[in-house]
């Protein structure tokens, strides 16, 4: 079932079944790294002549660059994503027997770092049409013991701030915002991590600003928080063997900091790759008539979408099979995430069960991501959908005849570019 554009990009994106490719990866780092080699190799052999590899130059470079790409007071390099939440919440005091309230449909690291201070996740569940927190569940769950609340700007998409922050201000909370997965996405014209008392980015990666290994970075709009991620990331130690507080050792390499310069600067330029590939699959999902199998995910309105996963819902119980059959077509895919949160065996002593948020549950049995990476080429995209169209029109013959005979949609390729306010980032 495949259809031919009509319009102008028809060269670019039209192809007969036969022109489909035989791969597409989920990721393919190698081609980010092709176009920058030289300067990376150059970056780090620098910091390797320097003899200065933890908290050299390179990262307090590195620091002000983020400052300045974020327009955020303050930024706090660390050792990885998971390492910028324990510290943030360990800024806040957080500890044993406070609860934090953080959805469940995210990664491990977002609830681990509550319960590695002691302290206790409630989980949230999501909206199921954007899978971020949903701030009526959120409020719902705030309690006496309620120190904080993390929503998680996942897969690059902010949550709602506009609902979130009232509620954590009636209640008098601080926000930690995950922004692990959100670097440069912003909620009307401000970037995330910096529209509550904390932002955690990672530089996993995977990630739209990936290291060559781990790291992360926290910011903050607030002094006092500054100070204390400072001291907290180095042990306490301030001057040096003399320890005011209990920290950790979480400081970024230095090497990690040279390379991550290097990238810094093509940042925007690869987040409005991603949203022209996110645009790209709409039409093509529209163009394939898939609108009754697949959910898409929208564009956000209120900012900028960075696009770190293109997440679809598969309606009915065929993602397991439709996974298999991508697989077998070379088309690389991941399930984020297959668990939720809640359901995890280490978190079982917390009691939650089956049924505790339906939402969540529903997007982990539903939900596959399919390849997003700025490089991604319109025939690999191409090739992405047509294989999802021959799963479903293999299993039933009918509606792929039907399909057929119906008029080709036109093809129209969004300019997918971030707003106007939000040109800063
Ligand atoms: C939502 C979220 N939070 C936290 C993390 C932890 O980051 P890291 O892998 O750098 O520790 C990640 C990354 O994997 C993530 O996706």
């Amino acid at each position: 079932m495949i259809r031919r554009s009509t319009d102008a990009h028809a060269t670019e994106t039209t192809s007969p079944a036969a022109d489909l490719l035989n791969s597409v990866p989920l990721l393919a780092l190698d081609r980010q790294y092709d176009t920058l080699r030289d300067q990376i190799r150059e970056a780090i052999n620098r910091v390797c002549d320097s003899g200065r590899f933890v908290l050299g130059p390179d990262v307090a470079e590195l620091e002000a660059e983020l400052a300045t790409a974020l327009d955020v007071p303050h930024v706090i390099s660390c050792a990885s994503g998971s390492d910028a939440l324990l510290l943030a919440l360990m800024a806040l005091d957080i500890g044993v027997g406070d609860e934090v309230i953080v959805p469940s449909y995210t990664f491990f690291a977002t609830a681990s770092a509550v319960t590695r201070l002691g302290a206790v996740p409630i989980f949230a569940d999501i909206d199921p049409a954007t899978y971020l927190v949903d701030p009526r569940d959120v409020e719902r769950k705030i309690s006496t013991r309620t120190k904080a609340i993390v929503p998680v700007h996942l897969f690059g998409r902010t949550a709602d701030m506009d609902a979130l922050r009232p509620i954590a201000a009636r209640a008098g909370l601080p926000i930690v915002e995950d922004a692990a997965q959100s670097i440069l996405s912003t909620w009307h014209g401000r970037c995330s991590g910096s529209l509550g008392d904390v932002g955690c980015f990672s530089f996993y990666p995977t990630k739209n600003l990936g290291g060559a290994g781990d790291g992360g970075f926290l910011t903050t709009t607030r002094d006092d928080i500054a100070k204390s991620l400072k001291l907290l990331r180095v042990h306490g130690m301030e001057p040096r063997y003399y320890h005011e507080v209990i920290g950790i050792n979480s400081r970024l390499d230095s090497i990690q900091a040279a390379v991550l310069r290097v990238k810094l600067p093509h940042l925007d330029a690869w987040t409005t790759a991603r949203q022209v590939n996110a645009g790209r699959y709409r039409d093509l999902f529209a163009e394939y008539d898939l609108a009754g199998r697949i959910a898409v995910p929208g564009e956000e309105p209120r900012g900028r979408h960075v696009w770190n996963q293109f997440v679809v819902r598969v309606l009915g119980d065929d993602r397991d099979a439709l996974r298999a059959h991508l697989a077998k077509r070379g088309v690389g895919t991941e399930i984020y995430y297959p668990v939720p949160l809640h359901l995890q065996k280490c978190f079982a002593h917390l009691g939650w069960a089956k049924g505790d948020l339906p939402e969540t549950e529903r997007a982990a049995e539903q939900t596959i991501a399919l390849p997003i990476f700025p490089e991604l080429d319109a025939m690999e995209q191409r090739t992405v959908v047509a294989r999802i169209a021959e799963f479903f029109g293999a299993g039933r013959r009918e509606r792929a005849a039907a399909a057929t005979s119906a008029l080709p949609t036109p093809h129209v390729l969004r300019r997918a570019v971030g707003k106007a306010d939000d040109v800063r980032c």
